[in-house]
């Protein structure tokens, strides 16, 4: 439904003179290998390329180094391998969009493109990028493919990164310093390995789905961190400093024993902490000192504290399946005023010990909250396969906005 919303856009087909360096055109489409040789004289296309499905299972379009448009490829079940040795530069988006028999792409020279969406590609097993590889992009989506490795992919900072339902994916290392909007990694190899050491800020990020996560530099979540579903058993972000406006949740994470927050002070949003069934003790917070929204945990864990913690802008609830009387007890001193506390937590305060329930909990509750506990409350409710899809959906009605 969509693909067919971008026809329209793609049916401006422009014609190429192949004899100057630079060729100007609206869109060229690309009918047959002769097209895509009509183009090798050209070392910068001025314009966009489209590569049709009835140009064949082989397509080399060696030559341009250059596209300064889009560079698409839609709807295709015939094309196998794409290839071209000298493109260094896409200029707009380069889309893959259901291309579902693409099973060898070889673009050595690729640096840099504006946009890489990549969808539903799932027979591609492997991408020859480089070296050094595309190194840079503001918006990267490469989701349901058959790859297993995105070696080829090193950016040093982007906009917005979405990595998902990626099945055999089993690592992803990157040399990422920061990036600015959105990092969405989830439903890959069950397996997935994330390595981001020079990771410094980041401004948003959800992590489902992967056995273990790094992130040795990491200093300051400008927004929300998620980790939902993940298999990982410890979770350490030892340069941590604060989130500058967002959320920190864990939820689901089944085998999860030790959460390390060493240096984290502050949370601007709230904290979320539910249904982790392997989590016995939350003491990972030793500096925890201001949360700008609602802390709610619930679940097994037999114990919690944060001894630092000074200022709570929202509610504070509280509630395990386990005896968790003697945690109560230290935090029912922070409770407001009203509750016969010292007041450093300024919404309601509720901390219950051998709650059967607190091990429905996800967060979704109607429980009243700060504003960051606030938005904690709908992102985790919502659920991840509903996040999914919103994303998955937000990268292509943005693609379509791009053509259209
Ligand atoms: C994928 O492309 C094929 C043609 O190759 C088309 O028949 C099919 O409807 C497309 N699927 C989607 C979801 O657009
Ligand atoms: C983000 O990372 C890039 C590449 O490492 C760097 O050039 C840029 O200065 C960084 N931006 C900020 C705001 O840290
Ligand atoms: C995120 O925070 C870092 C460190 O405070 C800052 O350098 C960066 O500009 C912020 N980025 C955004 C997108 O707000
Ligand atoms: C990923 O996590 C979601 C819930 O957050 C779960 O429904 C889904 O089955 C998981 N996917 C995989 C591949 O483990
Ligand atoms: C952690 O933060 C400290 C102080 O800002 C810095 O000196 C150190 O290099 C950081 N460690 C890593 C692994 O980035
Ligand atoms: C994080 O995402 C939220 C919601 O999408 C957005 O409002 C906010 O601006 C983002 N934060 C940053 C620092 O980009
Ligand atoms: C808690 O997480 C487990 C997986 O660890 C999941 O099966 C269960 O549905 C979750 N419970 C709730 C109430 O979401
Ligand atoms: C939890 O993880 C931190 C950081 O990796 C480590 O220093 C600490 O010893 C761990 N605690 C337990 C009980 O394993
Ligand atoms: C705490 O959370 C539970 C479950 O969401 C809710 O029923 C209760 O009303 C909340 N309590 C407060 C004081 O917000």
């Amino acid at each position: 439904m969509i693909a067919k919303l971008l026809l329209p856009a793609l049916a401006a087909i422009g014609s190429v003179s192949a004899q100057t360096a630079t060729c100007t055109v609206s869109t060229t489409t690309i009918n047959s290998q002769a097209d895509a040789t009509g183009l090798a004289g050209c070392k910068t296309v001025r314009g966009s390329v489209l590569i049709a499905p009835l140009a064949g299972a082989s397509i080399d379009i060696s030559g341009p180094t250059q596209i300064t448009g889009d560079l698409k490829i839609l709807d295709n079940r015939v094309l196998e391998s794409f290839k071209s040795n000298d493109l260094t530069i896409v200029g707009g988006a380069f889309t893959m969009l259901n291309v579902t028999r693409l099973s060898s792409l070889v673009l050595p020279s690729l640096t840099r493109v504006k946009s890489l969406n990549w969808q539903t590609i799932n027979a591609l097993d492997t991408a020859s990028i480089g070296p050094p590889g595309l190194t840079e992009a503001e918006e990267v989506i490469i989701s349901d493919t058959f790859l297993s490795s995105l070696d080829g992919i090193d950016l040093a900072s982007v906009t917005n990164m979405d990595i998902n339902n990626n099945r055999r994916l089993v690592e992803f290392s990157t040399q990422l310093g920061n990036l600015s909007n959105r990092l969405n990694i989830q439903a890959n190899g069950q397996d997935l390995v994330v390595s981001m050491p020079n990771l410094k800020w980041i401004a948003n990020m959800t992590i489902a789905n992967v056995s273990s996560i790094s992130v040795p530099s990491l200093a300051v979540v400008n927004g929300s961190a998620r980790f939902d579903s993940n298999s990982f058993q410890s979770f350490s972000a030892p340069n941590l400093t604060r989130t500058q406006s967002g959320d920190i949740s864990f939820v689901g994470n089944a085998f999860l024993t030790n959460v390390s927050l060493p240096k984290l002070t502050q949370i601007g949003g709230g904290l979320l902490i539910a249904n982790n069934s392997a989590l016995e003790k939350i003491n990972g917070f030793p500096e925890l000192k201001i949360i700008g929204g609602a802390v709610k945990m619930f679940g097994t864990f037999e114990e919690a504290e944060f001894p630092a913690l000074n200022d709570v802008k929202g509610a504070f609830n509280v509630s395990s399946r386990a005896d968790i009387k003697e945690s109560c007890d230290k935090f029912k001193t922070l409770a407001p005023s009203s509750q016969g506390g010292n007041g450093k937590i300024q919404g309601k305060f509720e901390c219950i010990p051998l709650n059967d329930k607190a091990t429905e909990e996800t967060g979704d509750g109607t429980g009243s909250g700060g504003s960051g506990g606030g938005s904690t409350k709908k992102d985790a409710a919502a659920g991840l396969t509903l996040n999914t899809a919103l994303l998955a959906l937000g990268g292509l009605v943005g693609l379509a906005q791009a053509l259209l």
